[in-house]
């Protein structure tokens, strides 16, 4: 298991962490309650309330004025059961039995009244580990890449770094988590390093950067805004518009990637608001495409649990994106994945079926895996795959060319870690052949030193990795040596 704080600072991006440093008090968690019910409080309910009940998009579940009520069995299991939906607290009725509902309430109600203690030792310093990750540039040395691939860091204090785009001129703008900013990455006179000018803030995380006729889009969760003539202005706190289009705002996996298309749409997911739940008669777990202006909203694809990672194949133009896999099925399974939707209209199982081949114990009800779209690749458990880019430079060597780099952010809830890399999948005919480390060394035994988010490639070749742990860009060239 994770330790509490590195949960928190995997959900809330940098920026957060030293929220959560300053006020050293969390609530105390239930005494040793059955295994059963604090997994489904870990995977159900920690994302809004803290690992340790402590609180974070939703109230602390200790000590505080209860907002509905006393926090008996019999309330507690209501506001459970039936959510605060206008205030982004879920229904759990649909999605866990009475059984479930009525220990999570008893769980709760053990905790309820328990004043705030100081934060855990464990979870204590998890948190310096992270700070210290935000501080320090890790030992390069420590990083394995290919024969005559080198490492190094091209701008650092980029908290919580997410999605990247890189301009014509060679700004390269990153979205990002809590810390609500969108940056500007100026490239130094050698061009080996970058400085960071903030272009906005106080946004909701926006993680989703992409560039289309020279205006930038910013995805955040309840709404997409664009920055006109971006490269002309980003230094001086431009304005920005606010598109007219209407997507589900739900903070569970509502955070928006988005993707310009070569034939100038805009394509943007909408991730299931749950671990797994029902969404076929509901607009969640979708990838969707409009036009420039937010007009022509239009379902792209569906049975999608939540991407974070959308690239168009330089030849075929076909539209590639990973899929993150859900939880709570053990270690070993079902595989996160890499999906192809070469043209609209394609489902991609969720939440029937997983990984392609794993039928859901829950939801799958008569459905089978053979009625869905299959990935291309399966990219193995928990690993959390992002960001994703076809390199189409030229300094690389021709095996490196045309093949796709997925930014692995890590898994939270595996015993043993995996992901925390940066990986090759060759290509042939647009068949997966091979999936092997590109980068690794973000994990060093049992030390995070960072967490990859996106790849994306400057104008000469080289290849830029955000790593919205330590908040930073690294930068990968290749010199045969
Ligand atoms: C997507 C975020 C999210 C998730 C996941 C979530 N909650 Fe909540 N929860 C909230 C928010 C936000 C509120 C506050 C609602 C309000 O303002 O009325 C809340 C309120 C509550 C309350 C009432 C607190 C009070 O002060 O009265 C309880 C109890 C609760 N949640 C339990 C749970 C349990 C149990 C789970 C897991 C099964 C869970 N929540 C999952 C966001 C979430």
């Amino acid at each position: 298991m994770h330790t509490p704080a590195l949960r928190i600072a995997a959900l809330f991006g940098l920026s957060g962490l030293s929220a959560l440093l300053a006020p050293l008090t969390l609530a105390q968690a239930a005494d040793a309650p059955a295994a059963t019910v604090q997994q489904l409080y870990q995977t159900h309910c920690a994302a809004c309330h803290g690992t340790a009940m402590q609180g974070a998009v939703g109230p602390t579940l200790g000590a505080h004025t209860w907002l509905h009520g006393a926090p008996t069995r019999a309330n507690l299991a209501k506001v459970i059961t039936q959510g605060v939906p206008e205030k982004n607290m879920p229904a759990w009725g649909a999605t866990l039995n009475a059984t479930q509902i009525d220990q999570l309430a008893e769980y709760i109600a053990a905790n309820a009244s328990k004043p705030a203690v100081a934060v855990t030792p464990a979870a204590a310093a998890a948190a310096a580990a992270a700070a210290k990750a935000q501080q320090n540039i890790p030992d390069l040395n420590g990083f394995k890449l290919p024969k005559g691939f080198h490492i190094s860091v091209y701008a650092d204090k980029v908290a919580a770094a997410r999605s990247m785009v890189v301009s014509e001129s060679g700004i390269v703008y990153v979205g990002s988590r809590k810390a609500g900013k969108v940056y500007a990455l100026v490239p130094r006179a050698d061009k080996q390093q970058a400085d960071v000018i903030t272009v906005a803030e106080g946004l909701e995380n926006p993680i989703g950067v992409t560039l289309l006729n020279g205006a930038l889009y910013v995805g955040e969760i309840s709404r997409v805004i664009r920055f006109d003539q971006i490269d002309k202005h980003y230094a001086s706190k431009p304005a920005y518009s606010v598109l007219k289009v209407k997507l589900p705002n739900d903070k569970w996996h509502g955070e928006k990637v988005i993707k310009a298309s070569p034939d100038g749409k805009l394509y943007i997911p909408v991730g299931a608001p749950c671990n797994v739940c029902e969404t076929e008669e509901t607009q969640s777990a979708r990838i969707y495409r409009m036009n420039a202006d937010g007009s022509g909203l239009e379902e792209y694809a569906r049975g999608v649990r939540n991407t974070v990672g959308l690239a168009f194949h330089p030849t075929t133009q076909a539209l590639w994106f990973t899929d993150n896999g859900r939880d709570e099925m053990g270690d070993n399974t079902p595989s996160c994945e890499l999906n192809i939707a070469a043209k609209p209209g394609l489902h991609f199982g969720f939440p029937y079926c997983h990984g392609g081949v794993v039928p859901d114990p829950n939801f799958s009800h008569d459905r089978s895996c053979e009625e869905f779209e299959a990935p291309v690749a399966k990219l193995g458990p928990h690993v959390a795959p992002l960001g994703l880019t076809f390199y189409t430079g030229s300094q690389f060597p021709p095996a490196y060319r045309n093949q796709a780099y997925i930014a692995e952010h890590g898994s939270w809830n595996r015993s043993t870690k995996s992901g925390y890399s940066v990986r090759l999948i060759t290509l042939y005919n647009s068949k997966v052949v091979t999936d092997t480390a590109f980068v690794d060394g973000f994990l060093r035994g049992d030390e995070v030193v960072g967490r990859p988010v996106d790849v994306a490639t400057l104008a000469d070749g080289s290849m830029l990795i955000s790593d919205d742990y330590g908040g930073r860009i690294y930068r990968v060239t290749y010199d045969g040596k």
